[in-house]
């Protein structure tokens, strides 16, 4: 019997959800029947909110809502030690990752996946997250961490706990700004990855560990560092027509930051960032990073024209020059994604434990078949 293949997963619904919608051809992006474009207008909080419960909440809400998480910013003394011993020079995803696989030994209740229980586990992970990688990246540089604050937002905690100084308004901002375009967007290969793991009635930390561990691919996440290090390589806009070619040239070849799977336009979210970059080269006298970005648009868009394709910038394209403009290192941006796609992640885990069904799909089998058992002396 011929069988149907769907490589990558390609095309195929697996579900029904009602947090995101993307229209690939048009090149839009909705949250809750929001158009991502009027979601920038608010902070983060509000939109996690909107992610969590299905409508924006009101001021007596949000208050509520951002009490809770205040609560939770702390993060055990026993992981920040943990990824102070870690080898300072190891890739910040891995340490995010055992470090947040560690945060279930310190729960009283992890392995609860009642929707009460699922949802304390998501509040706290949504506040620790951003603390955990502003203090990663104090410790793997040998600075001492410092609380979080109580009276700042996620982004500003972010901020704070990573540079040790009170965020300005403008960078907290735009921190909001960045949290809100990646904190959502369907069912991408990490939040599938979360879903499929809770579908075994695992735990929630064991649900988001396996989104992280996701996320750090360089076809999906980690395209921002990618993005990052290759304009750090390529150095002023005349080397970029030279890079962008010698990369086409390679078998695969692949330019970071350009492409993707449900897009065949450009990326709403990346015309969003373009203006914020835009307007912080401005304001930095650090246009560099961002001229670069439109030159490398402009040969792939010519490039890609010879070959008959429209292969346009993602989100990870234009959040690089931002990042970088903002002080951050490279090595840093995949993790600062993990702290915004956490809502996201937990959104689907609310729907994923409220109507489970185990993920399992088949493999279609081309080995070798009746085969007799050789005992291994006999074997020539
Ligand atoms: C995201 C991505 C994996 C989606 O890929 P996909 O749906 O599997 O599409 P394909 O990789 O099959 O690409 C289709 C065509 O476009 C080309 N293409 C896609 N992305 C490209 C890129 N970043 N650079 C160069 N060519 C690219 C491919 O070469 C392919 O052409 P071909 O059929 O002639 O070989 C892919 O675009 C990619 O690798 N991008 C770079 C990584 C990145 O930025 N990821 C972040 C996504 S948000």
């Amino acid at each position: 019997m011929e069988e149907t293949i769907y490589r990558g997963l390609d095309g195929v619904n697996v579900d029904t959800s009602e947090i995101c919608f993307i229209d690939g051809e048009k090149g839009e992006l909705i949250y809750r029947g929001y158009d991502i474009g009027e979601l920038t207008e608010a902070t983060y909080e509000e939109v996690v909110y909107l992610l969590w419960e299905g409508e924006l909440p009101t001021r007596a809400q949000l208050d509520a809502f951002r009490a809770t998480i205040a609560e939770d910013f702390a993060i055990p003394d026993a992981v920040v030690d943990l990824m102070r011993r870690l080898p300072h020079d190891a890739a910040p995803m891995h340490a995010l990752r055992t470090a947040v696989s560690a945060l279930a030994a310190f729960d009283p209740d992890p392995d609860g996946v009642g929707l009460e229980n699922v949802r304390r586990i998501g509040t706290a992970l949504l506040a620790q997250v951003p603390v955990l990688v502003g203090t990663l990246q104090r410790v793997r540089t040998g600075v001492d961490p410092v609380a979080p604050r109580a009276d700042l937002s996620i982004a500003g905690n972010f901020l704070y706990t990573l540079t040790g100084e009170e965020p300005t308004e403008a960078a907290t901002r735009v921190m909001d700004t960045a949290l809100v375009l990646h904190a959502e967007h369907g069912s991408n290969a990490s939040t599938f990855a979360a879903r499929s793991t809770a579908s075994t009635l695992t735990d929630v930390y064991s649900a988001i560990t396996a989104g992280i561990a996701s996320l750090k691919g360089p076809l999906h996440g980690g395209a921002n560092t990618g993005v990052m290090k290759a304009l750090e390589q390529i150095g002023s806009v005349e080397n970029v027509e030279n890079y962008v070619l010698e990369t086409l040239a390679k078998p695969n070849g692949r330019v970071m930051g350009f492409g993707h799977r449900v897009y065949k336009v450009r990326d709403p979210r990346a015309f969003i960032l373009e203006r914020v970059a835009k307007q912080l080269a401005e304001e930095s006298g650090e246009a560099k990073w961002f001229e670069m970005s439109l030159e490398m648009e402009r040969v792939m868009d010519r490039e890609m024209a010879k070959k008959g394709r429209e292969v346009k910038p993602n989100v990870d394209f234009f959040s690089a020059s931002v990042y970088r403009m903002l002080g951050f290192p490279a090595d840093m941006y995949t993790p600062i994604f993990a702290v915004a796609r956490i809502s996201g992640w937990m959104a689907h885990l609310f729907e994923q434990y409220a109507d489970n069904r185990l993920v399992r799909p088949r493999m279609v089998y081309e080995g070798p078949r009746g085969k007799t058992f050789t005992p291994i002396d006999e074997r020539g």
